[in-house]
């Protein structure tokens, strides 16, 4: 049995977060200029079913065995194990890494439970499907978040831009012009789990207010679909304008990331807004392609971590 590799990109959400868990549609796209990584080794002088994981990156060097019954990891190979009908899953190293900064909306987890259910299945060679992948996938997301939705595993497992609702079919999205996004890192570590259970908390509380909210942001997404698909980036950037006011009455904005939305907006973006859970991580800003590096350079002066350039290419 040879080492296997298997990688998974990161994901932005571009419209719909945090409505999409209350069954409104959301939009996202790969972003495969980051990347998780799983390299699957086999360890012939292991006992049957002894795996190891190393994951330096966050803090894990131990075996299977060790794991707590619901830890993300087990119920990989646990989900692999039952949907290929194996017993003992073979001994074996397997390292994660990853370029995805973690806690930055920017699908780390989701992209490690991709790329290791994917990686599981591959070494002992099945070649998955992307629904087979995203399915296995969300399994692992529950157990990192909760409550997801779905849409995270989803977009990465197809690696394409999707537009995503629960329990409807899935749509993929073809571009009908480029379009250029600047993914800007505001250095504060969110927290989908705490930011989720948050909503949700307020929700309970208002559920009139907030399903109000929740309606009016599956009308932008609906009518930014459109807007993407007719290559219209005016529309698309005054419509991220009208999603992150919603974002902020739902209370998952954050001062940087609202200072970071208008250097970009009083510098001719299309349009801004938060991406992912919110509360820190990363927020999108829309921008002619020739402002791309522009507009990257002066968020990273004014205090942004990283960037990421991504561009939605036409037809794709
Ligand atoms: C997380 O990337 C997006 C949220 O809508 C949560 C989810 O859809 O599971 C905040």
């Amino acid at each position: 049995m040879p080492a296997h590799i298997s990688s998974a990109p990161g994901k932005t959400i571009l419209f719909g977060e945090h409505a999409v868990v209350y069954g409104f549609p959301a939009i996202a796209i790969p972003v495969n200029a980051r990347q998780a990584k799983v390299k699957i080794f086999p360890a012939i002088r292991f006992k049957p079913e002894e795996i190891r994981f190393s994951a330096p990156q966050i803090d894990i060097e131990r075996y299977y065995s060790d794991f707590e019954p619901n830890h993300p990891f087990r119920i990989a190979v646990e989900g692999v194990k039952s949907f290929l009908k194996i017993d003992q899953y073979p001994a074996c190293k397997i390292q994660i890494e990853s370029t995805i900064p973690i806690s930055s909306g920017l699908g780390s987890s989701a992209a490690i439970s991709v790329a290791l259910v994917k990686g599981l299945m591959e070494f002992v060679g099945y070649h998955p499907s992307p629904s087979e992948i995203s399915n296995l996938a969300y399994q692992v997301e529950i157990i990192f978040h909760g409550n997801p939705s779905g849409i995270d595993n989803t977009v990465i497992s197809f690696n394409k831009p999707i537009f995503f609702q629960k329990e409807k079919p899935l749509q993929f999205i073809r571009t009908k012009n480029d379009f250029s996004i600047v993914i800007a890192d505001s250095g504060i570590k969110g927290n989908t789990k705490a930011a989720v259970a948050g909503v949700r908390e307020r929700w309970k509380a208002d559920p009139e207010k907030y399903n109000d909210i929740f309606k009016k942001i599956g009308l932008i997404t609906t009518e930014a679909k459109l807007a993407i698909e007719k290559g219209d980036h005016e529309k698309l950037g005054k419509l991220m304008i009208s999603n992150q006011e919603y974002l902020q009455l739902i209370g998952v904005s954050h001062p940087v990331l609202e200072r970071m939305i208008n250097i970009a907006l009083a510098n001719r973006a299309y349009g801004a807004k938060l991406c992912g859970s919110g509360l820190g991580g990363n927020i999108i800003a829309l921008v002619e392609p020739d402002r791309a590096n522009f507009i990257s350079n002066l968020l990273l002066k004014s205090g942004a971590k990283q960037t990421i350039l991504v561009t939605l290419i036409k037809g794709s």
